[in-house]
């Protein structure tokens, strides 16, 4: 074939699909990078023990699950004291209405709550400003009863504890599970030097009855 001289609008042409097929490749790489294998979010109901016992909602916001699972256990470890409760993801926008307190708990990523988690709360600062509230934080690093470890725990209520002072805290381990990360957050983790661990205490979580429900 014979060679054609490149034309300015040729070379504008050629220039053109390179960028585009770049630009494609580029954004296929961050979809595979940043795909998450699908985790359960799960929804909950438990009855109370009676018609009038208190309704309270604990709302989630999970990447990786162990934060949904720590969610559930609240549920089971407050039905067990009578208490009606309801279990949902942030993400499904639970309406606060004819709840008596909620319990609002989220994973921690790169040193805050998740932002869905922090949305809910600034959504609902009114009607939470009437409620008693208790906050759940679910992480892995600054575990230790040093005070260096309980101010950087605490900094990763920043966003969200100014909007509803009056909630009660705590703040439990979690759990790193490698196949249930995207492989962005992998990397993140692995360069953070994570390691895989289930650091959760089950009796802390079961045994935590935050004050004024
Ligand atoms: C990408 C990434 C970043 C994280 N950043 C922090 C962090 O800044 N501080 C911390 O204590 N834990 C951090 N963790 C640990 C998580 O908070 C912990 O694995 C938690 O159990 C995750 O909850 P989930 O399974 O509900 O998503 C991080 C984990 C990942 C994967």
């Amino acid at each position: 074939m014979p060679s054609q001289p490149i034309t300015r609008r040729r070379f504008l042409k050629i220039a053109g699909l390179s960028v585009a097929s770049t630009t494609l490749a580029g954004a296929g790489l961050t979809v595979v990078a940043t795909q998450t294998p699908t985790i359960d979010h799960p929804t909950i109901t438990l009855a109370g023990a009676t018609p009038m016992s208190k309704r309270i909602l604990v709302a989630y916001a999970t990447r990786a699950g162990s934060t949904a699972e720590i969610a559930a256990a609240i549920a089971e470890s407050l039905a067990t004291r009578g208490y009606a409760v309801d279990v949902q993801p942030v993400n499904a926008q639970p309406y606060l209405a004819g709840y008596t307190a909620a319990i609002i708990g989220s994973a921690v990523r790169i040193g805050n709550w998740l932002p869905e988690a922090i949305d809910f709360v600034k959504t609902n600062q009114v009607t939470l400003s009437g409620l008693p509230v208790a906050l759940f934080t679910v992480h892995l690093r600054n575990t230790g009863d040093d005070e260096a470890s309980r101010t950087a725990r605490a900094a990763y209520l920043n966003a969200v504890q100014p909007l509803v002072p009056h909630a009660e805290t705590v703040h439990f381990s979690g759990k790193m599970d490698f196949s249930r990360l995207s492989w962005l957050d992998r990397m993140i983790a692995k360069m953070a030097g994570a390691v895989e661990s289930d650091e959760r205490d089950w009796n802390k979580i079961r045994g935590w009855l935050p004050a004024g429900l």
